[in-house]
């Protein structure tokens, strides 16, 4: 039984086409600003999904309910699925006093739920904060089909080095070539990318990230292929967390621009519901 949080209505239609067992679940918010939620639903063998965007705090706090509610009605072996984490990026202390905001929040969902699995988090190490069982689940299969026959004898390029995992198993699953992206700090105020060990002239390129924000990322490293001769460039990122205008800055840069639907965006045109439902 899959139980959709309001982080997840945008997959509904497709995790039921896709044979998922959708609970009855009804979530609405009290003129005072408070979630309410009550499960209606069977609560055995529940997976409870929601992507955790804006307004993340909401959707949290969501997540907790409707464990709660789970947990009352007697359900055991929770599993929650969080396509896009919130928080993930506040993964450490930068100035004393911060929390380890990422570890605050697996451990409260470690209250309600003994399986955590979330989409490319950002940090993968903080999973060891989820009490129970936790997995990353990788975006390639997705992302490697969504460009199936687009990129001719391309290659695929990750923007930085600690990106080159995800860039490899997208590549490997089109058997194409991979590499990433090296930034080379040439003065005080100028940092030079390239990308290492490969000849983009002519060749089509998808660049794949876990985020965009801002696009400037994507759009930099995209107009320097553009100056080394690249012919198509294609960029593609698990999460569309996009600023303001990035959507916008980045598609005009770019041949194409795709993100998954772990977050419902416009360009949210790969979707990863098949690896929900196969989890
Ligand atoms: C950084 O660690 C992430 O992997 C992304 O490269 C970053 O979040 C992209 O940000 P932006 O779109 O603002 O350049």
């Amino acid at each position: 039984m899959i139980v959709v949080s309001s982080g997840a209505i945008h997959l509904r239609d497709e995790l039921m086409a896709l044979g998922g067992k959708i609970g009855e679940v009804e979530i609405k918010k009290f003129p005072d600003g408070e979630k309410y939620v009550r499960v209606i639903g069977s609560a055995e063998e529940v997976m409870v999904v929601g992507s955790t965007f804006y307004p993340q705090d909401e959707r949290i706090v969501e997540l907790l309910l409707i464990g709660d509610a789970l947990r009352e009605r007697g359900a055991e072996g929770l599993q929650v699925v969080i396509p896009y984490f919130g928080y993930s990026r506040q993964d450490r202390v930068t100035k004393e006093g911060e929390p380890v905001s990422v570890r605050a929040i697996m451990r409260s969902l470690g209250l309600y739920y003994d399986e955590l699995y979330v989409f490319d988090l950002h940090n993968p190490e903080t999973l060891k904060f989820f009490p129970g069982k936790a997995v990353n689940v990788s975006p390639a299969r997705a992302i490697a089909e969504y460009f199936q026959g687009k990129l001719g004898e391309g290659l695929v390029l990750a923007p930085d080095r600690g990106a080159r995992g995800r860039a490899r198993a997208v590549a490997d699953m089109l058997g194409l070539e991979y590499s990433h992206f090296e930034k080379r700090r040439v003065s005080p105020t100028e940092v030079k990318m390239k990308p290492v060990d490969v000849d983009v002239e002519g060749r089509n390129v998808l660049i794949v990230d876990d985020i965009i924000s801002t696009g400037g990322t994507m759009v930099k490293a995209a107009n320097l292929l553009r100056e080394m001769g690249a012919e198509k460039v294609f960029v593609a990122a698990t999460h569309g967390v996009f600023a303001e205008g990035a959507i916008e800055r980045v598609s005009k840069a770019v041949d194409e621009l795709a993100v998954t639907n772990t977050i419902p965006t416009p360009v949210s045109r790969i979707s990863i519901v098949r690896d929900i439902v196969n989890l």
